[in-house]
């Protein structure tokens, strides 16, 4: 795999110069800060954020294919470093436009308080608890097998949504579709996964493809400003979306390139 072309555009002229490659129709992609690529877009110009930032671990998180740090000095400074960023992006979004943040329990607390912050209490829409089912049991505490993604609108009561449809688990409705809720049971990727790629903190495809269809437009526009191994950027072009990524590994960038470009071998390409 080759690292991909990048060809320096700015798009806003007082902003940081951030090298903008389009690997594939529709997608546009970058390595960069969240925080200089956020800066680099014009405001109102997104429909739907999805970010899956680190959520200050306090150690590297490394896989197959790569690795990022993931450590910050205190909770304090990690909260300023989230911060920043969000208050960066918030206007990048159009009115119907919202935010999915996804964190872990541990730390989704402040982010919550950061948004609401940002944008007001009554534009929090869900907070959507992603049960993965992977993982151990503990002696010492309820297992911990979901993540929150944290769901505001920039328009209290005016952000698009399209209710998705999950197959109904109910004796009376069975084998027919009911409307999601707000907890998503979804298998994290296993080792043995096909479209596992070595990323690490990679999503499954499934949980971005319910996340995607769901808060944005068909033909909208989706910036995922740490994209990692790509996972946002493939479920918005299977769902007919554009997309912008970044992330501040160039490594990911690459993976990311290759995945959305049809060059990694491994990805379902079809809808
Ligand atoms: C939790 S992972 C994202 C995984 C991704 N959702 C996927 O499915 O592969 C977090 C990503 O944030 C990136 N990152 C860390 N600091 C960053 C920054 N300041 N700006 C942009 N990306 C950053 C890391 O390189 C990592 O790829």
């Amino acid at each position: 795999m080759t690292a991909p072309t990048l060809t320096a555009v700015t798009a806003r002229p007082d902003g940081p110069g951030v090298a903008w490659a389009r690997p594939a129709p529709g997608v546009r992609l970058a390595c960069a800060d969240w925080l200089d690529a956020a800066r680099s877009l014009a405001p109102g110009s997104v429909d739907l954020v999805y970010a899956d930032p680190p959520f200050n671990t306090g150690r590297a998180r490394s896989g197959a294919a790569g690795a990022f740090a993931d450590r910050w000095p205190s909770t304090r400074a990690w909260r300023g470093w989230l911060g920043e960023r969000l208050a960066a992006t918030v206007p990048l979004l159009t009115p119907a436009g919202s935010i999915l943040l996804h964190l872990e329990p541990r730390v989704s607390h402040h982010a919550r308080l950061i948004l609401d912050d940002l944008l007001g209490e009554d534009a929090h829409v869900n907070t959507i608890v992603w049960s993965y089912g992977l993982g151990g049991s503990s002696p010492r505490q309820f297992a911990r097998k979901h993540d929150d993604i944290l769901f505001y609108a920039r328009t209290p009561g005016g952000h698009y949504f399209d209710p998705p449809m999950v197959p109904a688990t109910s004796r009376r409705l069975a084998g027919r579709l009911k409307k999601a809720t707000d907890v998503l049971a979804i298998p994290a990727i296993n080792n043995m996964a096909h479209e596992r790629v070595g990323w690490p903190t990679q999503k499954p495809l499934a949980l971005l493809d319910v996340l995607v269809r769901a808060c944005c437009p068909l033909g909208g526009m989706m910036l995922d400003p740490c994209c990692g191994s790509g996972t946002a950027l493939i479920a918005a072009q299977r769902a007919g979306r554009a997309a912008i990524g970044a992330d501040a590994s160039a490594r990911a960038v690459a993976l990311a390139s290759a995945r959305v470009s049809g060059d990694y071998g491994k990805i379902p390409r079809r809808l």
